[in-house]
């Protein structure tokens, strides 16, 4: 069995600080590494010199970070990966910043990334690199000599091409991705929009589906959507904790329903149109007022960046003036709280609402509608309102799939879930579950890896394409 070497920006290997696995990803990576003997590389969130890899083995898996320079955090986290390649990927060309340092900054960090780790590769090592942060890296690793199998798998949107082109220097960043043997997206519509740019920019090629061509390169690329570790999620929605939570939640509703949203407050959420949503919804069914909460979990995200803190003073303007215009002396239409929750409080709040309300305006996959899912109690299911622009509406087709730039059809969905009968709520919830369950990351993380190992290797790192 070939080691597993994982990279990417953020490092959630167990530590003896925080012992089990945090998310989806950490979960079904670490019981890989552990099982492969494997390591995770990336940076450590700290800021400072750059020093050494710090090495740290806990519980069988092994973990292996640097701090990284001010200046380096400033121009590749915070500058390129996300002033510029997010808000383009998430199509949002107006928060998009264009700065040659910031691309300077992304390419030294890449270059470092490949320096330190590749004196730590072995021969059979099968190498997964992830997401935008490290779009390159594959192609530096082949140039300290690593003719191993790189995968490499995107976390977020791929975008149209068009857009794309107001890229500087879009076509260098894609050709990277030529380094590895294969690259994974979460949906066949980023699959297509990367070919999309392949055939009409590169003048390249797709055969069977997943064999991209581009000069005498041949690469794999599929689509294979993350799931979340449905099994643990389960067990924490029947946990003392969440049913302490949901007993806690329930009881201070007085009666009325439960509407929740948990994301990161991040622009691409969506969270300023749902609000404008729910207010569409308050303003037009004052008989309703009795009826509904809704509670907004948003924990700040990517703080030092000015397109967050604009967010994040816009909801804080928006859930005031929804509150300010709605609440009754014994009533708060809107709870909106700025703090990340344990996964076992989580799980009880998604099991105490009856709708769940996941409206981003663009998102890979988006891991909160199947953790909702995974929660509710099947006897009685509450419903799913999504986006249909997130990566997950491929799947969980039972949702109320809506736009989420319209403030009426949030409204409308709203309305309908809150009427809906039990037995079409079980009807539509069942087959997004069994999907949850079947589909969830240990499977995700076995296909890639599996098609990895099936690529034929390099033979030489010259990889002009
Ligand atoms: P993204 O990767 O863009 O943040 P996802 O929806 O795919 O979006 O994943 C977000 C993850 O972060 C989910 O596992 C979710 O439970 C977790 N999360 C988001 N908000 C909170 C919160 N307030 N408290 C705890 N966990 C949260
Ligand atoms: O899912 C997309 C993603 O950017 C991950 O790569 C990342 O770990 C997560 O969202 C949270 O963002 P950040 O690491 O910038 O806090």
């Amino acid at each position: 069995m070939s080691r597993l070497i994982v990279i990417s920006n953020r490092v959630s290997a167990p530590t003896p600080q925080q012992p089990s696995a945090q998310g989806g990803l950490a979960v079904a990576l670490t019981a890989a590494l552990r099982e492969a003997d494997g390591i995770w590389f990336g940076w450590s969130g700290e800021t400072g010199e750059t020093g050494e890899l710090k090495f740290e083995t806990f519980d069988g898996v092994t973990s292996a970070t640097i701090d990284l320079p001010e200046q380096d955090v400033e121009e590749y986290y915070d500058g390129y990966a996300n002033r510029t390649l997010w808000p383009l990927f998430h199509y949002r060309l107006g928060l998009t910043e264009f700065e040659r340092d910031f691309q300077g900054g992304y390419e030294r960090v890449n270059r470092l990334f490949a320096e330190v780790i590749s004196p730590h590769i072995e021969p059979d090592d099968l190498i997964w690199v992830h997401d935008y942060h490290m779009i390159p890296l594959g192609w530096l690793l082949r140039q300290q000599g690593i003719t191993n199998r790189l995968g490499f798998f995107l976390h977020i949107p791929w975008p149209p091409t068009d857009l794309l082109h107001a890229l500087p220097e879009h076509r260098r960043l894609v050709e990277a991705l030529f380094a590895y043997d294969l690259v994974g997206f979460h949906t066949r519509e980023w699959l297509e929009t990367f070919h999309d740019y392949v055939v009409r920019e590169m003048g390249g090629t797709i055969e069977d589906d997943d064999r991209v061509t581009v000069g005498g390169r041949t690469i794999r690329a599929i689509a294979c959507p993350i799931g979340i570790d449905a099994r643990e999620f389960i067990a924490s929605a029947q946990s003392n904790e969440a049913v302490t939570t949901q007993n806690r939640v329930v009881e201070s509703l007085s009666g009325r329903r439960l509407i929740v949203g948990v994301d990161r407050l991040d622009y691409s959420k969506g969270l300023e149109e749902r609000f404008n949503g729910y207010l569409r919804f308050l303003d037009t069914r004052p008989d309703a007022h009795a009826q509904v909460t809704m509670l907004q979990i948003a924990p700040p995200s990517r703080a030092s960046v000015q397109s967050y803190q604009d967010i994040r003073a816009t909801l804080d303007a928006l859930s005031g003036r929804i509150n300010g215009a709605h609440a009754e002396i014994d009533w708060v239409p809107l709870r909106y709280v700025n703090r990340g929750l344990p996964r076992g409080v989580l799980a009880g709040v998604y099991r105490a609402a009856k709708i769940g309300l996941v409206t981003p305006l663009r998102d890979g996959m988006n891991l909160v509608a199947k953790e909702f899912v995974a929660a509710q109690d099947p006897e009685d299911p509450g419903v799913l309102i999504l986006s249909r622009f997130a990566g997950a509406a491929a799947q969980l087709t039972g949702a109320l799939l809506i736009n989420p730039y319209s403030p009426d059809e949030m409204a409308d969905a709203i309305e309908h879930a809150l009427n809906m009968p039990r037995d079409e709520r079980i009807a539509r919830w069942r087959p997004m579950f069994d999907n949850v369950v079947d589909e969830d990351v240990i499977w995700w993380r076995k296909r890639f890896t599996e098609v990895l190992a099936s690529t034929e290797r390099v033979a030489e790192v010259a990889l002009e394409v």
